[in-house]
Protein backbone atom coordinates (compact mmCIF):
# COMPACT_ATOMS: atom_id res chain seq x y z
CA UNK A 1 0.00 0.00 0.00
CA UNK A 2 1.58 3.28 -0.75
CA UNK A 3 2.27 5.95 1.94
CA UNK A 4 -0.64 8.02 0.27
CA UNK A 5 -3.43 5.34 1.18
CA UNK A 6 -1.83 5.32 4.79
CA UNK A 7 -4.40 6.45 7.43
CA UNK A 8 -2.73 8.00 10.14
CA UNK A 9 -4.13 8.56 13.64
CA UNK A 10 -4.44 12.09 13.04
CA UNK A 11 -4.51 14.66 10.49
CA UNK A 12 -4.56 18.03 9.97
CA UNK A 13 -6.56 19.30 7.23
CA UNK A 14 -5.32 22.32 5.08
CA UNK A 15 -7.83 24.21 2.74
CA UNK A 16 -6.66 26.25 -0.20
CA UNK A 17 -8.34 29.38 2.11
CA UNK A 18 -5.80 28.54 4.75
CA UNK A 19 -2.88 28.40 1.64
CA UNK A 20 -4.43 31.60 0.69
CA UNK A 21 -4.18 33.32 3.79
CA UNK A 22 -0.28 32.18 4.33
CA UNK A 23 0.80 33.29 0.81
CA UNK A 24 -0.72 36.75 1.41
CA UNK A 25 0.68 37.01 4.91
CA UNK A 26 4.32 36.18 3.71
CA UNK A 27 3.62 39.38 1.18
CA UNK A 28 3.22 41.48 4.54
CA UNK A 29 6.15 43.53 5.82
CA UNK A 30 5.98 42.09 8.92
CA UNK A 31 6.08 38.00 9.29
CA UNK A 32 6.79 37.81 12.92
CA UNK A 33 5.47 40.37 15.51
CA UNK A 34 3.01 41.92 13.58
CA UNK A 35 -0.86 42.59 13.45
CA UNK A 36 -2.06 38.25 12.59
CA UNK A 37 -0.76 37.28 15.84
CA UNK A 38 -2.59 40.26 17.55
CA UNK A 39 -5.65 39.31 15.63
CA UNK A 40 -5.54 35.49 16.31
CA UNK A 41 -5.15 36.16 19.92
CA UNK A 42 -8.64 38.25 20.09
CA UNK A 43 -10.27 36.18 17.47
CA UNK A 44 -9.41 33.03 19.93
CA UNK A 45 -9.86 34.91 22.95
CA UNK A 46 -13.34 35.99 21.73
CA UNK A 47 -14.28 32.53 20.18
CA UNK A 48 -13.49 31.36 24.33
CA UNK A 49 -15.40 33.94 26.13
CA UNK A 50 -12.51 35.44 27.96
CA UNK A 51 -10.63 38.85 28.05
CA UNK A 52 -6.94 37.87 26.94
CA UNK A 53 -4.90 35.09 24.79
CA UNK A 54 -1.17 35.04 24.14
CA UNK A 55 -0.12 33.29 21.79
CA UNK A 56 3.54 30.81 22.05
CA UNK A 57 5.13 29.03 19.55
CA UNK A 58 4.08 25.41 21.24
CA UNK A 59 1.80 24.07 23.46
CA UNK A 60 4.53 23.00 25.59
CA UNK A 61 6.09 26.16 25.72
CA UNK A 62 2.60 27.95 26.39
CA UNK A 63 2.22 25.37 29.60
CA UNK A 64 5.72 26.86 30.69
CA UNK A 65 4.18 30.35 30.45
CA UNK A 66 1.49 29.69 32.19
CA UNK A 67 3.55 27.98 35.42
CA UNK A 68 5.81 31.42 35.03
CA UNK A 69 2.86 33.44 35.24
CA UNK A 70 1.76 31.51 38.12
CA UNK A 71 5.14 32.43 40.22
CA UNK A 72 5.76 28.54 40.68
CA UNK A 73 8.55 27.21 42.62
CA UNK A 74 10.64 24.80 44.13
CA UNK A 75 8.01 24.62 47.17
CA UNK A 76 5.08 24.27 45.08
CA UNK A 77 2.97 20.87 44.27
CA UNK A 78 1.63 20.14 40.63
CA UNK A 79 -1.56 18.03 41.07
CA UNK A 80 -2.26 16.47 38.04
CA UNK A 81 -3.03 13.21 36.51
CA UNK A 82 -0.58 10.46 35.06
CA UNK A 83 -2.64 9.95 31.36
CA UNK A 84 -1.31 12.88 29.52
CA UNK A 85 1.63 13.97 27.67
CA UNK A 86 4.92 14.69 29.38
CA UNK A 87 4.43 18.52 28.79
CA UNK A 88 1.64 18.68 31.06
CA UNK A 89 3.46 18.45 34.48
CA UNK A 90 7.24 18.62 32.95
CA UNK A 91 6.86 22.38 32.15
CA UNK A 92 6.24 22.89 35.67
CA UNK A 93 9.23 20.34 36.72
CA UNK A 94 11.31 22.99 34.71
CA UNK A 95 10.45 25.35 37.87
CA UNK A 96 11.27 22.44 40.27
CA UNK A 97 8.38 22.08 41.39
CA UNK A 98 7.04 18.37 42.51
CA UNK A 99 4.39 16.58 40.56
CA UNK A 100 2.01 14.92 42.33
CA UNK A 101 0.03 12.03 40.06
CA UNK A 102 -3.91 11.47 40.65
CA UNK A 103 -5.61 8.40 39.68
CA UNK A 104 -8.02 8.57 36.54
CA UNK A 105 -11.50 7.85 36.04
CA UNK A 106 -11.77 5.00 33.32
CA UNK A 107 -15.16 6.12 32.25
CA UNK A 108 -13.63 9.86 30.88
CA UNK A 109 -9.64 8.93 30.60
CA UNK A 110 -9.37 12.02 33.03
CA UNK A 111 -8.69 12.77 36.67
CA UNK A 112 -10.81 11.69 38.96
CA UNK A 113 -12.26 14.56 40.86
CA UNK A 114 -12.84 12.11 44.04
CA UNK A 115 -9.00 11.25 44.19
CA UNK A 116 -8.33 14.98 43.55
CA UNK A 117 -10.26 15.95 46.46
CA UNK A 118 -8.54 13.51 48.37
CA UNK A 119 -5.29 14.96 47.49
CA UNK A 120 -6.41 18.72 48.01
CA UNK A 121 -7.40 17.71 51.79
CA UNK A 122 -3.60 16.28 52.02
CA UNK A 123 -1.91 19.16 53.82
CA UNK A 124 0.80 20.53 52.12
CA UNK A 125 3.14 22.35 54.30
CA UNK A 126 5.41 24.21 51.98
CA UNK A 127 4.46 26.66 48.61
CA UNK A 128 1.07 26.30 46.93
CA UNK A 129 -0.72 23.98 45.41
CA UNK A 130 -1.56 23.89 41.45
CA UNK A 131 -4.43 22.00 39.99
CA UNK A 132 -3.96 21.22 35.62
CA UNK A 133 -6.99 19.21 34.94
CA UNK A 134 -6.00 17.79 31.41
CA UNK A 135 -9.67 17.26 29.06
CA UNK A 136 -8.09 13.90 27.48
CA UNK A 137 -9.46 13.52 24.03
CA UNK A 138 -11.58 16.77 23.99
CA UNK A 139 -13.98 15.21 27.02
CA UNK A 140 -13.93 18.76 30.00
CA UNK A 141 -13.58 17.72 32.74
CA UNK A 142 -16.22 19.17 35.67
CA UNK A 143 -14.05 22.22 36.33
CA UNK A 144 -17.20 24.47 38.35
CA UNK A 145 -16.94 21.33 40.53
CA UNK A 146 -13.26 21.78 41.04
CA UNK A 147 -13.79 25.24 42.01
CA UNK A 148 -15.92 24.62 44.47
CA UNK A 149 -13.79 21.97 46.43
CA UNK A 150 -10.79 24.89 46.51
CA UNK A 151 -10.48 26.07 50.01
CA UNK A 152 -7.25 27.74 49.59
CA UNK A 153 -6.75 31.16 48.09
CA UNK A 154 -3.44 30.46 46.97
CA UNK A 155 -4.38 27.41 44.73
CA UNK A 156 -3.63 28.20 41.00
CA UNK A 157 -6.17 25.92 38.88
CA UNK A 158 -4.59 25.82 34.89
CA UNK A 159 -6.28 23.84 32.59
CA UNK A 160 -4.62 21.41 29.69
CA UNK A 161 -6.97 21.62 26.91
CA UNK A 162 -4.61 20.72 24.16
CA UNK A 163 -6.81 18.46 23.71
CA UNK A 164 -10.35 20.28 23.83
CA UNK A 165 -10.17 23.14 21.85
CA UNK A 166 -13.64 23.87 20.75
CA UNK A 167 -15.45 21.83 23.54
CA UNK A 168 -17.86 23.24 25.75
CA UNK A 169 -18.56 22.84 29.29
CA UNK A 170 -22.04 21.67 31.06
CA UNK A 171 -23.27 25.03 31.19
CA UNK A 172 -22.44 25.71 27.70
CA UNK A 173 -19.37 27.92 27.90
CA UNK A 174 -16.19 27.36 26.14
CA UNK A 175 -13.34 25.02 27.13
CA UNK A 176 -10.84 28.35 27.40
CA UNK A 177 -12.98 30.42 29.29
CA UNK A 178 -11.01 30.46 32.33
CA UNK A 179 -14.88 30.69 33.92
CA UNK A 180 -13.12 28.32 36.69
CA UNK A 181 -8.99 28.36 36.34
CA UNK A 182 -6.58 30.89 36.32
CA UNK A 183 -5.87 30.42 32.89
CA UNK A 184 -6.47 27.58 30.05
CA UNK A 185 -3.59 26.18 27.85
CA UNK A 186 -4.41 25.01 23.74
CA UNK A 187 -2.37 23.34 21.39
CA UNK A 188 -1.93 23.54 17.72
CA UNK A 189 0.53 21.11 16.82
CA UNK A 190 -1.35 19.21 13.40
CA UNK A 191 -2.77 16.01 15.11
CA UNK A 192 -4.89 18.89 17.50
CA UNK A 193 -8.47 20.23 15.97
CA UNK A 194 -7.10 23.06 14.36
CA UNK A 195 -3.17 23.91 13.86
CA UNK A 196 -0.59 26.44 13.07
CA UNK A 197 2.34 23.93 12.26
CA UNK A 198 3.61 24.39 16.01
CA UNK A 199 2.03 26.53 18.09
CA UNK A 200 0.05 26.91 21.35
CA UNK A 201 -2.16 29.89 23.36
CA UNK A 202 -2.70 30.74 26.87
CA UNK A 203 -6.26 32.00 27.61
CA UNK A 204 -6.91 34.36 30.99
CA UNK A 205 -9.22 36.90 32.41
CA UNK A 206 -6.75 37.97 34.94
CA UNK A 207 -4.82 40.96 33.72
CA UNK A 208 -1.60 40.14 35.98
CA UNK A 209 -1.22 37.44 34.54
CA UNK A 210 -1.76 37.96 30.88
CA UNK A 211 1.22 40.50 31.46
CA UNK A 212 3.26 38.01 32.81
CA UNK A 213 2.47 35.66 30.05
CA UNK A 214 3.62 38.12 27.58
CA UNK A 215 7.29 39.00 29.46
CA UNK A 216 7.79 35.25 29.09
CA UNK A 217 7.35 34.92 25.89
CA UNK A 218 9.54 37.81 25.04
CA UNK A 219 12.97 36.81 27.16
CA UNK A 220 11.65 38.40 30.23
CA UNK A 221 11.86 41.85 28.27
CA UNK A 222 9.49 44.93 29.95
CA UNK A 223 9.01 47.96 28.12
CA UNK A 224 5.93 49.92 30.12
CA UNK A 225 5.44 51.72 32.84
CA UNK A 226 4.51 50.93 35.60
CA UNK A 227 6.47 47.71 35.81
CA UNK A 228 9.91 49.47 34.86
CA UNK A 229 12.36 50.44 37.15
CA UNK A 230 13.98 53.38 35.15
CA UNK A 231 11.41 55.28 33.27
CA UNK A 232 9.97 54.53 29.82
CA UNK A 233 11.20 56.09 26.92
CA UNK A 234 11.80 55.07 23.16
CA UNK A 235 14.31 52.41 22.83
CA UNK A 236 14.60 51.52 26.41
CA UNK A 237 13.72 48.31 27.69
CA UNK A 238 14.68 46.07 31.24
CA UNK A 239 15.26 42.37 30.86
CA UNK A 240 13.32 41.15 34.47
CA UNK A 241 13.45 37.59 33.55
CA UNK A 242 15.86 35.00 32.16
CA UNK A 243 12.95 32.99 29.77
CA UNK A 244 13.92 32.66 25.91
CA UNK A 245 12.43 33.44 22.59
CA UNK A 246 8.76 31.11 22.78
CA UNK A 247 6.65 34.03 19.85
CA UNK A 248 3.99 32.50 17.25
CA UNK A 249 5.05 33.49 13.97
CA UNK A 250 2.56 35.64 11.85
CA UNK A 251 3.08 33.50 9.38
CA UNK A 252 1.47 30.90 12.00
CA UNK A 253 -1.11 33.20 13.31
CA UNK A 254 -2.62 33.38 9.80
CA UNK A 255 -3.23 29.89 9.34
CA UNK A 256 -4.47 29.83 12.96
CA UNK A 257 -6.75 32.29 11.89
CA UNK A 258 -8.02 30.74 8.88
CA UNK A 259 -8.55 27.35 11.00
CA UNK A 260 -9.99 29.40 13.94
CA UNK A 261 -13.02 30.16 11.32
CA UNK A 262 -13.06 26.16 10.05
CA UNK A 263 -12.92 25.14 14.01
CA UNK A 264 -16.70 24.79 14.60
CA UNK A 265 -17.08 22.48 10.93
CA UNK A 266 -14.29 20.01 12.50
CA UNK A 267 -15.98 19.69 15.72
CA UNK A 268 -19.31 18.69 14.43
CA UNK A 269 -17.38 16.48 11.70
CA UNK A 270 -15.54 14.59 14.69
CA UNK A 271 -18.65 14.35 16.61
CA UNK A 272 -20.32 12.43 13.32
CA UNK A 273 -17.21 10.26 13.43
CA UNK A 274 -17.30 9.51 16.61
CA UNK A 275 -20.76 8.25 16.08
CA UNK A 276 -19.89 6.05 13.16
CA UNK A 277 -17.27 4.43 15.00
CA UNK A 278 -19.53 3.75 18.41
CA UNK A 279 -22.59 2.30 15.90
CA UNK A 280 -19.67 -0.08 14.20
CA UNK A 281 -17.69 -1.09 17.48
CA UNK A 282 -21.36 -1.54 19.19
CA UNK A 283 -21.38 -5.44 18.29
CA UNK A 284 -17.66 -5.68 19.84
CA UNK A 285 -18.09 -6.79 23.78
CA UNK A 286 -14.92 -6.02 24.97
CA UNK A 287 -14.27 -2.75 23.24
CA UNK A 288 -15.52 -0.23 25.00
CA UNK A 289 -15.17 3.56 24.47
CA UNK A 290 -15.44 6.69 26.71
CA UNK A 291 -18.95 7.13 28.56
CA UNK A 292 -19.66 10.49 26.81
CA UNK A 293 -23.20 11.57 27.98
CA UNK A 294 -22.68 15.25 27.17
CA UNK A 295 -21.95 14.36 23.24
CA UNK A 296 -22.54 17.24 21.96
CA UNK A 297 -20.42 19.32 24.39
CA UNK A 298 -17.45 17.48 23.19
CA UNK A 299 -15.03 17.95 20.60
CA UNK A 300 -13.72 15.13 20.15
CA UNK A 301 -9.86 15.25 19.86
CA UNK A 302 -8.77 11.29 20.12
CA UNK A 303 -11.13 8.12 19.42
CA UNK A 304 -9.60 5.94 22.38
CA UNK A 305 -10.96 2.52 22.75
CA UNK A 306 -10.19 0.38 25.43
CA UNK A 307 -9.66 -3.41 24.01
CA UNK A 308 -9.69 -6.34 26.62
CA UNK A 309 -6.60 -7.79 24.16
CA UNK A 310 -6.57 -11.35 27.03
CA UNK A 311 -10.41 -11.30 26.06
CA UNK A 312 -9.19 -11.95 22.34
CA UNK A 313 -5.87 -13.66 23.43
CA UNK A 314 -3.74 -11.15 21.57
CA UNK A 315 -1.86 -8.87 22.58
CA UNK A 316 -1.92 -4.57 21.95
CA UNK A 317 1.66 -4.82 19.68
CA UNK A 318 0.04 -7.43 17.39
CA UNK A 319 -3.43 -5.40 16.87
CA UNK A 320 -0.80 -2.77 16.49
CA UNK A 321 0.92 -4.60 13.92
CA UNK A 322 -1.86 -6.00 12.01
CA UNK A 323 -3.50 -2.32 11.58
CA UNK A 324 -0.60 -1.03 10.22
CA UNK A 325 0.17 -4.38 7.62
CA UNK A 326 -3.33 -3.20 6.13
CA UNK A 327 -1.98 0.89 6.13
CA UNK A 328 -3.91 1.79 9.52
CA UNK A 329 -1.83 4.23 12.30
CA UNK A 330 -3.14 3.54 15.85
CA UNK A 331 -1.28 5.24 18.96
CA UNK A 332 -1.23 4.61 22.58
CA UNK A 333 -2.64 7.74 24.84
CA UNK A 334 -0.92 7.36 27.17
CA UNK A 335 1.80 5.55 28.98
CA UNK A 336 1.45 6.32 32.26
CA UNK A 337 3.94 9.61 33.22
CA UNK A 338 5.12 8.04 36.75
CA UNK A 339 6.74 4.90 34.11
CA UNK A 340 9.10 7.21 32.35
CA UNK A 341 12.12 7.01 34.01
CA UNK A 342 12.68 10.93 34.84
CA UNK A 343 9.45 11.10 37.21
CA UNK A 344 11.25 7.69 38.85
CA UNK A 345 10.35 8.06 42.56
CA UNK A 346 12.97 6.96 45.03
CA UNK A 347 10.09 5.08 46.90
CA UNK A 348 10.15 2.71 43.84
CA UNK A 349 7.65 1.44 41.23
CA UNK A 350 4.03 3.52 41.77
CA UNK A 351 1.88 1.57 39.63
CA UNK A 352 0.10 0.13 42.58
CA UNK A 353 -1.01 3.87 43.53
CA UNK A 354 -3.00 4.30 39.91
CA UNK A 355 -5.14 0.80 39.47
CA UNK A 356 -7.64 2.96 37.21
CA UNK A 357 -4.75 4.06 35.04
CA UNK A 358 -3.16 0.93 35.41
CA UNK A 359 -6.04 -0.86 33.64
CA UNK A 360 -6.92 1.75 31.75
CA UNK A 361 -3.26 1.70 30.26
CA UNK A 362 -3.53 -2.16 29.74
CA UNK A 363 -6.20 -1.62 27.46
CA UNK A 364 -5.86 2.05 25.47
CA UNK A 365 -5.72 2.13 21.66
CA UNK A 366 -6.14 5.61 19.69
CA UNK A 367 -8.13 4.63 16.33
CA UNK A 368 -7.95 7.10 13.04
CA UNK A 369 -9.95 10.13 13.92
CA UNK A 370 -9.59 13.65 11.79
CA UNK A 371 -11.77 15.93 10.23
CA UNK A 372 -11.26 14.79 6.68
CA UNK A 373 -11.93 11.16 7.97
CA UNK A 374 -14.55 9.42 5.59
CA UNK A 375 -17.05 7.48 6.66
CA UNK A 376 -16.08 4.68 4.50
CA UNK A 377 -12.90 4.67 6.24
CA UNK A 378 -13.88 4.31 9.69
CA UNK A 379 -15.62 1.03 8.49
CA UNK A 380 -12.86 -0.10 7.12
CA UNK A 381 -10.86 0.99 10.06
CA UNK A 382 -13.45 -1.50 12.23
CA UNK A 383 -13.78 -4.17 9.84
CA UNK A 384 -9.25 -4.15 9.97
CA UNK A 385 -9.62 -4.18 14.28
CA UNK A 386 -12.24 -6.77 14.04
CA UNK A 387 -10.57 -9.25 11.51
CA UNK A 388 -7.37 -8.40 14.01
CA UNK A 389 -9.33 -9.71 16.69
CA UNK A 390 -10.75 -12.24 15.54
CA UNK A 391 -13.81 -10.85 16.40
CA UNK A 392 -17.28 -10.22 14.54
C1 LIG B 1 -2.28 17.02 26.84
C2 LIG B 1 -1.16 17.75 26.12
N1 LIG B 1 -0.55 18.77 26.74
C3 LIG B 1 0.43 19.47 26.14
C4 LIG B 1 0.85 19.16 24.87
C5 LIG B 1 1.99 19.92 24.29
O1 LIG B 1 1.65 20.57 23.10
P1 LIG B 1 2.72 20.79 21.93
O2 LIG B 1 2.91 19.50 21.22
O3 LIG B 1 2.07 21.83 21.06
O4 LIG B 1 3.97 21.30 22.55
C6 LIG B 1 0.24 18.12 24.19
C7 LIG B 1 0.67 17.78 22.82
O5 LIG B 1 0.84 16.68 22.43
C8 LIG B 1 -0.79 17.38 24.82
O6 LIG B 1 -1.39 16.36 24.21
Amino acid sequence: MSDNNFIPYARQSISPEDIEEVRQTLTQPMITRGPKVEEFEQAFAQYCGCNYAVSFNSGSTALMAAYFAANLDKNDRILSTPNTFVATVGSGMQFNATPVFVDIDRSTGNMSLEQLFLNLNHPHSRGKTVVVPVHFAGIPVDMQTIDTHIADIDTVVIEDAAHAVGSHYKDGSKVGSCNWSHMTVFSFHPAKTITTGEGGMVTTNDEQLWHRLQIFRNNGIERNAPYLQGTAAPGYYEVTALTSNYHLTDIQAALGLSQLKRLDTFVSARQKLMHTYRQELASLKNVRLFIDPEDQHIAHHLCVVQIDFQAYKTSRTAVMEALKQRGIGTQVHYIPLYRHPVFANPAGDLSEYFPETEAYYSQALSLPLYADLTYDEVRSIVKALKAALQAK
